[in-house]
């Protein structure tokens, strides 16, 4: 069926506000009143020790994301790659690996040769996609299908939450697996995961002030993206986002490591975006905060009510999400990353659904 914009102004601006709902899609194909059910033939995770990540653009982000996951929650070692590094390093692939390939399109060039590499030496492949009748899903011993429906924007928006939807369940599938979660705990997990549609909604309700604090950045000539934890690999897709629509220089740095050279470039012109819930590590990231404001960077801090009133003053703007559990926040704050995204693109008046010189799907290698 055709697809139009709803009455939006863009199919990013639609596919940015359909969130809660294909969010709620991909929950209801993988959750079952006790637990997880995967599509056949599945993945038993026992049988495996070592998981390899690889995919392209805002995809790679998703994987690099669920390896905090795979790694915290399920002990599982997990190796990430960009698709056109990985095929040619000619990586060894273990017995006991499993290849996971995470495509929106499942028809990028670079994924599918990286995949066709794996095969016949990875215990398993399998493919995170939202186009199911694709060459890399065809190709995988098991599809794992993200339920975001048609995407059109090239700037992949609600294909990212639910890859990121899809590879957290995996990885609470994996943490069950490997005994590393009971049942209670497990249960108590999928409970936060039902609220998160839920969560969007009230996060969706952010984009009148994001977008009044976007016409601000759309003065900007460079922004810089912190993140700590799970939350840095957010901050690079909202660097990429930024780059993608509004033609702004941004680049992401992990919070930790802004001493090690990025904080050079501060200065009162280049808006310092930090995506920080008030977790463990949030008193580590207000002290990035003050290395910033202290050489007049200007602070736009993205956290909920207790983190933006733990950060004191100083900070130049805010925008306040609610308290979300700290496994789920960086699916959570992908939203906000994106309305400022987008609102930035708006008030630059760039062509926000085919910005200049990409593509959706890159089939060329
Ligand atoms: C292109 C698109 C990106 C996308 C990437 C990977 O660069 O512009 O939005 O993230 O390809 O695409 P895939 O379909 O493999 O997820």
């Amino acid at each position: 069926a055709m697809v139009d914009k709803a009455g939006y102004k863009h199919f990013m601006a639609k596919e940015i506000a359909e969130q809660p709902t294909v969010i709620t899609n991909a929950l209801d194909a993988y959750l079952t009143e006790s637990g997880i059910a995967l599509p056949e033939p599945g993945l038993d995770f026992r049988t495996l020790d070592r998981m390899s990540l690889v995919a392209c653009g805002t995809a790679y982000y998703a994987c690099m994301t669920a390896k905090y996951w795979f790694e915290s929650l399920a002990r599982l070692p997990v190796d990430i790659d960009v698709a056109s590094e990985f095929r040619y390093r000619e990586p060894p692939i273990p017995d006991r690996t499993v290849a996971l390939f995470v495509s929106q399109s499942g028809e990028t060039a670079d994924t599918l040769a990286a995949l066709r590499f794996c095969k016949g030496k990875a215990a398993s492949v399998a493919a995170v996609v939202n186009v199911t009748e694709s060459s890399i899903a065809r190709e995988s011993d098991l599809v794992l299908p993200i339920h975001a429906g048609t995407e059109i924007g090239v700037a992949s928006t609600k294909a990212f939450t639910c890859q990121l939807v899809v590879l957290l369940i995996l990885a609470l599938k994996a943490a069950q697996d490997r005994g590393h979660l009971s049942d209670a705990d497990l249960a108590e997990r999928l409970v936060a995961l039902r609220a998160l549609p839920g969560l969007m909604n009230h996060a969706l309700a952010t984009e009148e002030p994001a977008s009044a604090l976007s016409r601000k950045l759309s003065e900007a000539r460079d922004v810089l993206f912190l993140g700590r934890g799970a939350m840095y690999p957010l901050a690079l897709e909202g660097a990429l986002k930024m780059k993608e629509i509004s033609y702004i220089h941004a680049e992401a740095y992990a919070s930790g490591e802004l001493k090690h050279g990025p904080i050079a470039l501060i200065d009162e012109h280049v808006p310092v975006i930090v995506m920080a819930p008030r977790d463990a590590l949030f008193d580590k990231t207000v002290s990035n905060m003050h290395e910033v404001m202290a050489r007049g960077g200007r602070i736009l801090l993205v956290s909920d009510q207790r983190g933006v009133a733990d950060a004191g003053d100083g900070v130049w703007e805010s925008l306040v999400l609610p308290e979300v559990d700290p496994f789920l926040a960086p699916i959570l704050y992908a939203l906000p990353a994106q309305l400022l995204a987008y609102h930035t693109a708006v008030a630059k008046g760039t062509d926000v659904d085919q910005p200049r010189n990409l593509a959706k799907s890159v089939t060329v290698e």
